[in-house]
């Protein structure tokens, strides 16, 4: 079946409408850095606020998309691309059915992030570097998987075989070896508060 062959179908209650019943805005707040760098902690810290505050939000995250949908992904370039495209498809539904998609991948390029950043409206898409130095996700290391690198047994490994890209121009930078769980969630709710999306 060829593409043209496939027409789109106009759905009868918008993302306007879906907003208005849910009583909230709805974008994707896309958390991007290393691995052991707070993704996850952080993508569920502000989950639970937003959860408590009666807003609709989902966590998307790289480990466990990488059990379901995106099994059989592996981290080549190609692969990673096709994981973080998957992803940004998957949020644009979520930010369609009026809610806050939090997406916690590496993403570790910034071609891969635009091209989401490009999938939606221009206030639909809040990048987030998780930033934490190396050494300290090293230290970290909570899945024992650097050190697994480092002894050669995981190929292309972000930060050690593999390239991290830094965000170019970030909504937000949060630095998670500053700060506590909390403080760091607590800026990026101030964030939304301050853009008017809380
Ligand atoms: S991404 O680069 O495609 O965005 P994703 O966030 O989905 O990566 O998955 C990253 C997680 O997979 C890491 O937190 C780590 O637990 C695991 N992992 C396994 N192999 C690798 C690898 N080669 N590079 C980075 N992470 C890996």
């Amino acid at each position: 079946m060829a593409i043209q062959d496939i027409t789109w179908h106009e759905a009868a209650v918008s993302k306007h409408d879906r907003r208005c019943l849910n009583k909230q805005t709805s974008s994707i707040i896309w958390f991007t850095g290393l691995s052991g760098s707070g993704k996850s902690t952080l993508a569920n810290a502000v989950d639970w606020k937003l959860h408590e505050q009666g807003l609709r939000s989902y966590v998307l995250d790289g480990d466990n998309i990488r059990h379901g949908l995106n099994k059989g992904l592996g981290f080549s370039v190609e692969d990673r691309q096709e994981n973080i495209r998957r992803i940004g498809e998957v949020a644009k539904l979520f930010v369609d059915s009026g809610q806050f998609a939090i997406t916690a991948f590496i993403s570790p390029f910034q071609a891969d992030r635009d091209r989401v950043r490009e999938m939606v409206e221009s206030d639909e898409f809040i990048e987030v570097y998780v930033k934490c130095p190396l050494d300290e996700c090293e230290t970290r290391d909570p899945k024992g998987l650097y050190e697994k690198a480092r002894k050669g047994e995981i190929p292309e490994f972000t930060g050690v075989s593999s390239p991290y890209e830094e965000p170019e121009a970030p909504e937000l930078v949060i630095e998670t070896n500053c700060y506590s769980v909390e403080e760091c969630a607590d800026q990026v709710i101030g964030y939304l508060k301050e853009k008017n999306l809380f």
